[in-house]
């Protein structure tokens, strides 16, 4: 082992320097503690390879857009600041996740968001589940929660950011009630997504999975594109609560998790078994993408790395 054992549980980038991960700290002024003003975007990386790089990058450039937020740092910079995240912290697999605050003021006491100094934090940890492995393998108890989902007119779903506190509700929800994890219904009684993940329904054979009220996805896009490759009927549009109650196959979709099975919704267990036929398909090409060079950026190892400094 040649890196750093002090980045041995993760390394960070802040304030233009790279830092164990536990080393990495914000003020308790930065708005993005006190308002949830920041955007965030999470890649991964699978076998020392990310998956998707510019995909996260160029949806992490339109949240900042969209949110008035801007870095010092350009695309590329932000690249290198990544790999070297990685590579201290010496990982084949990863979580990586980088996040742009509004910062604070630079003006003494000024209410003005444009007042503030905006900054990037990024760090790579070991490789997380959204759901426990051991759930995923079972096949997850999903609830759908009568929380509903904030307005996508109020909070736009499709930037990524750190209003939770509806997602966390149908969380508490479900595991009050036993079940792993919770999808929100919106105002009209759709599907939208839960915390932390897409949701895909098998309907008739095809899959259906939200258009509204929800992010989209790298991980859903790898989906659609998979069902583009394989001529799976894929539709991104409505999805009635009443169809998810009532559907053949369910999984769920993120970067930290891949393609995560549903064994239950509600009081239902899914005859089809978790995973049913439609979601293994998807499961093996999903695999497959990441062995495709299209889509996989390799990062030096650590040994490498160590070697050419
Ligand atoms: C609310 C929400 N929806 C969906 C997703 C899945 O997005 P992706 O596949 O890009 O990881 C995430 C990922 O963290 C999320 O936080």
């Amino acid at each position: 082992m040649t890196h750093n054992p002090d980045f041995k549980d993760g390394a960070a980038y802040i304030g233009g320097e790279f830092v164990p991960i536990g080393e990495a700290k914000i003020s308790v002024l930065d708005w993005g503690f006190t308002r949830s003003d920041a955007v965030y975007d999470v890649v991964h990386v699978k076998d020392g390879r990310f998956f998707r790089l510019d995909d996260h990058l160029a949806r992490f450039e339109r949240s900042m857009a969209r949110r008035r937020i801007e870095l010092a740092e350009d695309r590329q910079a932000l690249k290198d600041i990544l790999v070297r995240c990685v590579q201290l912290a010496g990982l084949t697999d990863s979580y990586v996740a980088m996040v742009a605050s509004r910062g604070r003021p630079r003006v003494k006491g000024s209410r003005k968001p444009s007042d503030c100094a905006n900054h990037l934090v990024a760090y790579a940890i070991p490789w997380i589940d959204v759901i426990p492995l051991e759930v995923q393998e079972r096949g997850a108890k999903l609830l759908i929660s009568d929380h509903p989902r904030v307005a996508d007119e109020a909070v736009d779903p499709t930037v990524k950011n750190y209003q939770w506190s509806d997602l966390t509700s149908g969380l508490f929800d479900a595991n009050d009630e036993g079940f792993d994890t919770a999808v929100l219904c919106d105002g009209r009684g759709m599907v939208t997504e839960g915390p932390g993940f897409n949701v895909f329904a098998v309907i008739g054979g095809g899959l259906v999975t939200p258009e509204r009220g929800c992010l989209h996805g790298i991980t859903r896009q790898s989906v659609i594109d998979i069902c583009g490759k394989e001529g799976i009927v894929c539709r991104a549009g409505d999805l009635p609560r009443a169809d998810l109650e009532t559907a053949e196959e369910v999984f769920l979709c993120t970067t930290a998790g891949g393609i995560m099975p549903i064994a239950q919704v509600g009081e239902r267990v899914i005859e089809a078994g978790a995973p049913g036929p439609v979601t293994r398909r998807v499961m093996a090409s999903y695999t497959a993408m990441h062995e495709d060079a299209a889509y996989v950026t390799f990062v030096d190892t650590p040994t490498r790395f160590a070697a050419a400094e």
